[in-house]
């Protein structure tokens, strides 16, 4: 038996500037016709500002629409970026957290499923000791740890990679953790039989073994960042990645890459100086949501 988990990562919704809600509908229309185990979202799922509101609670209704059991963690634009190694002029911080709390639940979540333990956790409180939420995170992960069987198959997943290219690297960079908050995870999964770290965020498609892990970096189902000169490290494309679990071992596939559109959000900061300065529809005249708009509100 195996288990097929689809991973989405960085959606970046919004009713009244929604770039990337053509590619969304055709995701749901996807899974609708082939339903996976369980759905997993690895953040940015509000397009750009931590502190729109309405983005939020439009975000979480297109969750709502997803065909089959779902997890959700928070990426940086969600919650606001790391306290050490962010680029965001906005970081996360008690305000931001209850917000995310108070539209789509929990920030990290464990799930056991055909023997395999699952963990979703917030990357974006990672090294941020001023922070309550870290230290309960933690003590979460370590009982959460305590009562399963400590020869389970571990999946991690978590919106930002723990590294670029190396665990030994110390440079801060906004698109991975930084050298502490990625030891403090790993010291708290050290002799546990880690095989998966799934995260998104770099908007490109990745996979590599180190160490017996797997690393995949799944791309966005809404845009490519950044300059088409940039460094990529991955893949410069749009899609969604299917991970098959089976034994102890994964298998992963890409999906979406040929019939989504490879939307730019580079070409949106072009034009507007970033997407929050793009003009406002209304969600009617956008024709993403029926007037009020809460029918999926669970
Ligand atoms: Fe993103
Ligand atoms: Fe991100």
């Amino acid at each position: 038996m195996s288990l097929r988990i689809i991973q989405l990562s960085d959606p970046h919704l919004s009713a009244t500037r929604p770039f990337h809600q053509d590619n969304w509908e055709q995701v749901l229309e996807a899974l609708a016709a082939d339903p996976p185990d369980l759905i997993i979202v690895t953040g940015d799922v509000v397009l750009s500002d931590p502190d729109e509101e309405d983005d939020h609670g439009f975000a979480r209704r297109q969750l709502d629409r997803l065909p089959g059991p779902w997890r959700v963690l928070p990426g940086n634009h969600d919650i606001g970026d790391n306290l050490v190694s962010g680029g965001m002029a906005k970081r996360v911080d008690p305000q931001r957290l209850r917000r995310w709390h108070r539209h789509f639940g929990e920030d990290r979540w464990s799930l056991t499923l055909d023997g395999w333990l699952l963990l979703g956790i917030n990357a974006q409180i990672l090294n941020a000791p001023r922070l309550a939420a870290e230290a309960e995170q933690a003590a979460w992960l370590e009982a959460v740890l305590a009562k399963t069987d400590p020869a389970a198959p571990v999946a991690l997943f978590l919106h930002k990679p723990l590294f670029m290219d190396h665990p030994s690297e110390t440079a801060m960079d906004q698109s991975s953790l930084d050298l502490e908050a990625r030891n403090g995870v790993m010291a708290m999964l050290a002799g546990r039989d880690l095989r998966l770290v799934a995260s998104g965020h770099k908007h490109q498609w990745r996979g590599f073994d180190l160490d017996g892990v797997r690393h995949v970096w799944a791309p966005s189902t809404a845009s490519v960042n950044g300059a088409p000169t940039a460094k990529n490290w991955g893949l410069r494309e749009v899609g969604f990645v299917e991970h098959q679990l089976e034994g102890r071992r994964t298998r992963q596939r890409l999906l979406g890459r040929d019939w989504l559109t490879r939307h730019e959000s580079y070409v949106v900061s072009l034009e507007h100086g970033s997407p929050m300065r793009a003009p406002i529809l209304s969600a009617s005249a956008a024709g993403v949501e029926p007037a009020g708009g809460q029918s999926g509100m669970r």
